[in-house]
């Protein structure tokens, strides 16, 4: 490759930075894609807002009005880059079975022609020039507390300032992180670029991205290629990228080969602390797919009849879960901030977020107020006969009235002000139920995994699974209903294992092997594992409204859930796991009839008779490698469903 300096430019490299291999790999990709400069952030509050007004200047950002909304910004993307890519996401392993029937693949070699080397001069390589007339940031960062045993480093090479601030939110993003990689310390390269490139002269556009789009990732060599999105997870290399693709196979790869060890998990989940009156406190990791939740249960307040009850938060998206030498599993978040949805969070769906997002905030999609401050569907508590604003801008900028929204809505509906997948970037500092703990480089000691689909039909509010593999098996064959938070259709059932199905970078059957392999060596080794649990929040009844309360009222699922593993509800026993009695719940405050609690959680033979016929379709698309435990815990269920 030319070298960078030879092409006339400055790699600008600090001199506390004096680690070679990652100032090679800076030299060789300024060559390939010939930025007009080179930044390296540092990671400073000066830094952050020099980034933002720059932002501001050219149109990206809106300042908020300060009074209202101190120190926060809104940005509006381009209307054809609003949410994860999932068809344009590749996990590019040297064998296509490593991937798996659930990945996009390509051959290395081919994905490197179309992105690094060129196939022919008529066809040059995606990222050849890509970076031409901008600025190329180095933005360092850690995913997890600095220095944690728990915790990697990646490095984002990327010609978006958007993603350079949006990253110091949500990452420990800066100069520190140069200091643990020294000089041959281990980082992830992530490389990222917007696809468009600016010929002398040529103006620039607000949300500058590409037609083009491809999100790829290299498990063997642990590199992110990104190209063309400037959008949330497409271009935050460090979120599902690096903390679940990569880390996934990072994770499993540390229980292979001849000092193979337990390995450890890479997981779409939250982490929450509960704490009983008494003092005890428990720690739980719970998966649910995008935008079913997540950061409303991380962050969740008890209702009334759970005084003395607290729930602090750990994390909202993703853990990385590691097994300790005393058997247990310790979780870290890996994240420093929360990219949240916006539309539906309000003061009732999760007060604490609501605090979290009074200043330093970046908007992105959401409406604009006519004082400066911001908007989006479901803001306001549900309220019969709520006033919508009088007039707004929309997430593309247009005038938004009610009467507008009317006449140009799709399905009776009206036109919504903020995209349905508008998120908040805010960092973990601002969120008033942040767990005191949440930055222990240890991680915190995992007591019960809950895997939650959104499921209108036939999956129960909550069970208990009675062992590991059943746990897995229920977590392996998890359906929900496809939300706004990737492009496509929303509302289809889907299977999504774990919640992990766009995000698992090794082949799904063999993601399932590890986590029986990991329970299996633990329970060998005497350690108590934690309890698994799948709840659904969202059954409708008839008349199609959600039947549970949800929110806060998941509280008294959580202390069922406590009870059990301090032994003290006995629940019952059906086909696949364990539920609970009516009146093992506490309704202290809420009027939840035994005939309610009844639509939420019967079990209907036909309907789970038609759901067994969809988990045999996961296995046999998944039939290469699939454990041997999951078909017989299958035919088990339909044993007893069949009795
Ligand atoms: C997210 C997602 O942004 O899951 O967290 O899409
Ligand atoms: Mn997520």
């Amino acid at each position: 490759m030319n070298s960078p300096v030879m092409q006339g430019l400055n790699l600008n490299t600090p001199a506390y930075v004096k680690n070679a291999r990652l100032i090679a790999w800076v030299a060789d990709m300024a060559a390939l894609c010939k930025p007009e400069t080179i930044y390296w952030c540092d990671g400073s509050e000066d830094e952050y807002n020099r980034l933002c007004q720059q932002l501001v200047d050219a149109g990206t950002f809106i300042k908020l009005n300060e009074a209202k909304r101190p120190n926060s910004y809104l940005a509006w993307s381009d209307p054809g880059d609003v949410a994860r890519v999932e068809d344009r996401t590749y996990i590019c392993s040297k064998n296509k079975e490593d991937a798996g029937p659930t990945n996009n693949w390509v051959a290395p070699a081919e994905m490197r022609q179309t992105l690094e080397t060129g196939r022919s001069p008529s066809e040059p390589a995606l990222f050849d020039g890509c970076m031409r007339g901008r600025t190329m940031y180095v933005v360092p960062f850690s995913m997890g507390p600095l220095g944690s045993p728990i915790a990697h480093i990646g490095v984002e090479l990327s010609d978006s300032p958007y993603v350079a601030v949006n990253m110091k939110i949500m990452t420990r993003m800066g100069r520190a992180v140069f200091d643990v990689l020294g000089t041959d310390g281990e980082f992830v390269p992530c490389v990222h670029t917007v696809g468009a490139p600016l010929e002398a002269g040529q103006a620039d556009v607000k949300w500058p991205c590409n037609k083009t789009k491809y999100i790829v990732h290299y498990p063997e060599t642990r590199e992110i290629w990104s190209y063309g999105s400037g959008y949330g997870g497409n271009a935050l290399l460090g979120k599902k990228c690096f903390a679940l693709r990569i880390a996934s196979t990072m994770g499993r790869a540390a229980s292979q080969g001849p000092s193979g060890g337990l390995g450890w998990l890479a997981e779409h989940m939250l982490i929450l602390g509960v704490t009983n009156p008494q003092g005890k406190k428990y720690h739980v990791a719970a998966a649910f797919p995008s935008a079913c939740g997540k950061t409303n249960f991380s962050m969740l307040v008890p209702p009334a009849g759970f005084e003395g009850w607290k729930v602090t938060t750990i994390g909202d998206d993703i853990a990385w879960i590691k097994p300790q030498a005393d058997g247990k599993l310790r979780a870290i978040n890996p994240e420093a901030g929360y990219f949240g949805v916006a539309p539906g969070t309000n003061y009732k769906t999760n007060p604490n977020c609501m605090a979290s997002l009074d200043k330093n905030v970046i908007f992105t999609n959401v409406a604009l107020t006519d004082d400066g401050d911001v908007w989006w569907e479901g803001m306001e508590a549900d309220a019969p006969g709520k006033a919508y604003p009088e007039h707004l801008m929309d997430w593309q900028g247009r005038d938004w009235t009610p009467e507008i929204a009317r006449q140009n809505g799709e399905n009776g509906k009206m036109r919504p002000a903020a995209h349905p997948n508008a998120r908040f970037t805010v960092a973990a500092v601002n969120n008033p139920a942040l767990d005191a703990a949440w930055d222990d480089p240890a991680g915190m000691p995992i007591d019960a995994f809950i895997f939650g689909g959104r499921r209108s039909t036939t999956v129960p509010l909550v069970t208990e699974a009675r062992n590991w593999t059943e746990g897995v098996y229920m977590a392996a064959t998890m359906g929900s209903e496809t939300t706004a938070a990737a492009t496509g259709q929303a509302g289809i059932v889907r299977r999504d294992p774990f919640a992990m199905l766009p995000f698992a970078g090794y082949n799904m059957a063999d993601y399932f092997q590890h986590w029986l392999n990991m329970g299996d060596k633990l329970t060998r080794s005497g350690a108590k594992l934690p309890r698994i649990y799948t709840t659904n929040w969202f059954r409708k009844g008839e008349d199609g409204k959600f039947v549970w309360p949800g929110y806060g009222e998941n509280m008294r699922v959580l202390k069922w859930m406590i009870d059990r593993i301090e032994g003290q509800a006995n629940g019952q026993d059906h086909v696949f796991g364990v539920s609970p009695a009516y009146d093992e719940l506490n309704w202290t405050g809420l009027d939840f009839s035994a005939a309610q609690f009844q639509s939420v959680t019967s079990i209907d033979k036909a309907a789970w008779q038609a759901e067994l016929k969809l988990h045999e379709d996961l296995f046999k698309q998944l039939q290469h490698n699939l454990p041997k435990e999951l078909t017989d815990t299958k035919a088990a269920i339909e044993q007893r469903l069949a009795a």
